[in-house]
């Protein structure tokens, strides 16, 4: 933040602005921290000559505070000069602001309107160092650049020709709010003046203090994170981490569930939702503001030739948002995914569950159903069985036909048998008969051959 010899004085703009007593309160606890000397918020000088009530509202004071430069708005000389001698035994010096934008103080002639003017400048300087009678009393003035650095440099040098002990410079013009700080300009005016200079705009941290102050030369940037970002950084490590151990192979869903379903979270469990909620905002207002961020130092550039360190600066800054977008929008993201892991991981649980009693379902249902089998088969057998007996009725009927045909047959045959049988006694009974016949028939023959002979 500071370049040069004033390295080492804290320049703080205090912004307690409702009361007096508030803002002395608030000055002596910074300086209990260690900053070296405080500024008041701008008081308009024509009121603060005006009456005694305006003076007591606007500024009070007590011994420790000390060092203490009091801010002026003022658009004439004299005026300031006169409120310079009133604060000067109880402070160390005026300011002068020349760098107000807002829009009342312009239209009054305070503020940034006196960058165009000059001679007025240098003219109360002048006057506020011819009438404060203290021989160290600081007199400094704080500006806003021109688009034509030309002008703010010929200010400078105007009034520190007139004796201005430094300039703070808010490194942007009055039209512009939260775009880039031209940290080239305020290093142009440093160069070209020996007195010293104070930059002012985007510094947020010591690491922006360190790395402005470096843009006079020094080399290397700090690259360190700031409190904020270390936390959510640790935070998305802390992530990483529960996400690692959730998606390990060896522990199942009904483990997890297990786990889940511990007593101890019954305990947070009402937190749960509102932290969960309340996490999600913090890290969306730091994802939004890490992308504000990385679009103000993604417009222009200054040339690397031209102006090498505030090249790198803008670079840095650029880095710095970056990786604060990154370490946002992971954090953010992994935060969800987590919510929706432990989910799933409770629900494929439930699904495993149900799995394994629909498979023992299954099983006993196989199992019935093999059985049933079995019943049929038997079943069948038995029908098959049964008709098979059927048929064996059938042919039993026909066999039984058969028999009682075959029986008829062999009756008649029988018969046919017993009558062949008489006949064949009846034939042999007349063949022997015959045969008897022809025996005797034959003897007669042989008697009468026997005869015939003799
Ligand atoms: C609410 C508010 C009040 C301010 N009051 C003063 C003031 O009284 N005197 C002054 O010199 N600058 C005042 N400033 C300007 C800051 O001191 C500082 O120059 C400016 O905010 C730097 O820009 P940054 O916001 O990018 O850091 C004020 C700024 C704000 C936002």
């Amino acid at each position: 933040m500071f370049m040069d010899e004033c390295v080492g004085v804290f320049h703080l703009w205090l912004l307690v602005s409702c009361f007096s007593p508030l803002r002395l309160s608030f000055r002596c606890l910074v300086r209990k921290y260690g900053c070296d000397m405080c500024f008041t918020p701008m008081i308009v000088a024509a009121d603060f000559m005006r009456s005694v009530k305006a003076r007591d509202s606007e500024f009070t004071t007590n011994s420790s505070d000390r060092p203490l430069i009091i801010q002026f708005a003022a658009k004439d000389a004299q005026t300031l000069a006169d409120a310079a001698c009133v604060v000067a035994p109880f402070s160390d010096g005026v300011d002068l602001n020349c760098g107000c934008p807002q829009r009342w103080a312009v239209a009054e002639g305070y503020g940034a309107c006196l960058i165009n003017k000059p001679q007025l400048v240098k003219d109360m300087v002048r006057h506020v160092k011819n009438q404060v009678e203290k021989p160290n009393y600081a007199v400094s003035i704080k500006i806003r650049i021109h688009k034509d650095l030309r002008k703010t440099v010929d200010l400078c040098q105007k009034v520190e020709a007139a004796g201005v002990s430094w300039i703070t410079v808010h490194g942007r013009t009055p039209e512009e709010r939260h775009q880039p700080v031209h940290y080239d300009a305020i290093k142009t005016i440093k160069d070209s003046l020996s007195i010293p200079v104070i930059a002012n705009g985007d510094i947020k941290n010591l690491q922006d203090v360190e790395s402005i102050h470096q843009l006079t030369g020094v080399d290397g940037m700090p690259t360190e994170m700031t409190l904020q970002w270390t936390a959510v950084a640790l935070f998305l490590y802390v992530e990483i981490g529960i996400l690692v151990i959730l998606c390990l192979p060896f522990i199942s869903p009904q483990r997890w569930q297990k786990i889940f379903n511990l007593s101890i979270w019954n305990s947070i469990g009402h937190f749960w939702n509102k932290g969960f909620l309340a996490m999600i905002i913090i890290l969306i207002v730091l994802f939004l503001d890490a992308v504000r961020e990385v679009r103000k130092y993604s417009g222009t550039q200054p040339s690397k030739e031209a102006m090498p360190s505030m090249y790198d600066h803008l670079h840095m800054k650029l880095f710095r948002a970056q990786r604060n977008l990154y370490i946002s929008g992971f954090t953010l993201f992994l935060w969800l995914v987590m919510r929706r892991v432990i989910m799933l991981i409770n629900q494929l649980a439930v699904a495993n569950n149900t799995s394994k009693a629909l498979h023992a379902q299954t099983e006993a249902a196989n199992q019935a159903a093999r059985q049933y089998m079995e019943d049929i088969e038997q079943l069948k057998q038995a029908l098959t069985d049964d008709a098979e007996g059927g048929n064996r009725g059938q042919k039993n009927e026909l066999l039984r036909k058969e028999v009682q045909k075959l029986t008829e047959e062999l009756k008649i045959s029988d018969e046919a048998l017993k009558k062949s049988t008489s006949e064949v006694q009846v034939m042999k009974k007349q063949t022997e008969s015959l045969t008897k016949e022809y025996d005797r028939l034959l003897q007669e023959h042989q008697k009468l051959q026997v005869t015939d002979f003799l």
